[in-house]
């Protein structure tokens, strides 16, 4: 179902959105609360957000959840948003599927249980033929591994395939092969930096920062992103006279 949303021109709607959640620690302490109970909010604000980008027409959602340097926390914690992930697979797997929403999630996922692995490939194998969207979940993932993860299996290919390392294109051994380039990259909770998210990918991705705290990121918040994001002149390297006068279609 399409949005009419009056302030959203359709034509501006960004194909891919990049997320960065951030800010649930702090949302919950606020509150006197335990951080954990901003990474349950935290849950929510995503469901949310996923309905939103959806009735936009977005093509791609990618929602950073948990980084390769996130085991550095507390271990409480960590349990704690391990065992929120696999209850918001079980929980939301259907649902995902009723909607037409394609999930898959990128990242380094040997360090997961046995358990959420196979949960993981239970659920991209039940949505792998949807159509209406994708939901790109980065777990146990870093730009740095993703890079270094691509240069790898490039290497070996061509070494099986006896050709060169020349011949290959990057993109295609990246975790998000096949997916287009974020055009619009959000990070709520107010810090400005990317913290080993998507690094080669966001290249030439609009960058959006605000101090939103990801559990109050609602729909108003995205549309604000979104009418921030239409105003802006891509160029990748062109001049503006040459975008106005329609060099990229
Ligand atoms: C983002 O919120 C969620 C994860 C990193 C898993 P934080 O937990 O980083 O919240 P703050 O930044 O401490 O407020
Ligand atoms: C980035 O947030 C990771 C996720 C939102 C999953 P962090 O809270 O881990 O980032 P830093 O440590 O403040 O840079
Ligand atoms: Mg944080």
């Amino acid at each position: 179902m399409q949005d009419t949303d009056s302030q959203i021109n359709q034509a501006t709607v960004p194909r891919h959105i990049a997320i960065i959640m951030d800010g649930n620690g702090r949302w919950a302490l606020r509150q006197n609360k335990a951080r954990t109970f901003g990474h349950k909010a935290g849950v929510n604000a995503l469901k949310q957000t996923i309905e939103s980008c959806a009735s936009y027409g977005v093509d791609v959602l990618t929602v950073f959840a948990f980084s390769s340097e996130n085991w550095l926390r507390p271990k409480q914690e960590v349990d704690v948003l391990m065992g929120l992930f696999m209850l918001t697979l079980k929980n939301q797997a259907n649902k995902l599927h009723k909607n037409n929403i394609r999930l898959k999630i990128i990242g380094d996922r040997s360090r997961f249980s046995t358990a959420l692995q196979g949960k993981i490939t239970e659920v991209e194998a039940l949505t792998s033929n949807n159509t209406s969207m994708t939901l790109v979940i980065a777990a146990n993932y870093g730009g740095q591994w993703d890079i270094s993860q691509a240069l790898k299996r490039l290497a070996k290919h061509a070494k099986e395939t006896n050709k060169s390392v020349d011949d290959f294109d990057i993109n295609d051994f990246l975790s998000t092969a096949g997916l287009p380039e974020p055009d619009l990259f959000i990070r709520t909770g107010g810090e400005q930096r990317i913290s080993n998210f998507l690094l080669w990918q966001i290249a030439y991705s609009e960058l959006y920062f605000t101090d939103v705290l990801w559990p109050d990121f609602d729909k108003n918040e995205l549309r604000t992103a979104i009418m921030s994001y239409s105003t802006r002149q891509r160029r990748f390297g062109h001049t503006s006279e040459q975008i106005s006068a329609g060099a990229i279609k």
